[in-house]
């Protein structure tokens, strides 16, 4: 399993102290689990949004705010003309995918389940206009998250929660494949089986956790494709609808 506690203490003092806040994306505790995207990486994102939905290019001013808040790392991109976080263009090569497969994400419930600070529930709502969006992750990475985002269609969902509530689409990248097993178990039957569509980065980090093929099961009308650009051995993206 992977160790998050310095991951989580770091969150909660971004959320509860501002001067931490001011630069918490470039924290040595918390760029081992984010932020952490390398500037070929970045270009990489930025062919796949030119190759996949050129469209968002011309938001790309709009995008690039994300980056005003935290002081990420950031590159300059010629193509842009602009300087941007590799993992801001990462979230919105992912918001690419989910237009290409599923279509406007206007009015649809979304949940995310493993959500860092929110960049990709920020980048998501910058254009589109989900009837809910719920964040579930741990209470301090909640904090945080609550603290970046604006957004008014937010709902927050702690990992203990045992409703079932219907949703429209259930993303989770780089952290329901990471995260432990019984985590996986619970997920799976109370959010995953309970969602409409889905978009999920899968990574096989940790051992005891699903594996490919147990992930593949998991839902029957399933496609899956592979991770571009493929950022580890193994690596790729679970979809259904
Ligand atoms: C590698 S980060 C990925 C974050 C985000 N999806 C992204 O792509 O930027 C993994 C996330 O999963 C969360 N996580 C780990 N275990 C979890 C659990 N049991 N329930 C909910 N979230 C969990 C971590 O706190 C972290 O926010």
């Amino acid at each position: 399993m992977i160790d998050y506690s310095s991951f989580l203490r770091i969150c909660q003092q971004a959320a509860e102290d501002d001067e931490v806040f001011k630069n918490f994306k470039r924290h040595p505790n918390f760029t081992p689990i984010l932020e952490h995207v390398s500037y070929q990486q970045g270009l990489d994102y930025l062919q796949e949004i030119k190759l996949n939905f050129p469209f968002l290019l011309k938001y790309m001013n709009k995008f690039a705010k994300n980056d005003a808040v935290g002081n990420p790392n950031v590159f300059y991109f010629e193509e842009l003309k602009m300087d941007m976080s590799p993992t801001t263009l990462r979230y919105i090569k992912v918001l690419a995918d989910l237009l290409n497969l599923f279509g406007s994400l206007d009015d649809m419930d979304i949940i995310e389940i493993g959500v860092g600070y929110g960049g990709q529930c920020r980048i998501i709502n910058d254009i589109y206009r989900p009837r809910s969006y719920t964040l579930v992750d741990f209470k301090e990475v909640l904090l945080l998250s609550e603290k970046y985002l604006k957004e008014k269609n937010i709902i927050i969902r702690f990992p203990e929660d045992t409703t079932e509530v219907h949703y429209d689409l259930c993303i989770s990248n780089y952290a329901f494949s990471e995260m432990g097993h019984d985590y996986q178990i619970f997920y799976a039957d109370k959010i995953i089986r309970n969602s409409d569509r889905g978009y999920i980065t899968c990574n096989f980090i940790v051992p005891e956790n699903y594996t490919k093929e147990e992930i593949i099961a998991l839902k029957q009308n399933y496609t899956i494709y592979e991770e571009r650009p493929l950022t580890y051995e193994g690596n790729f993206i679970y979809t259904w609808k």
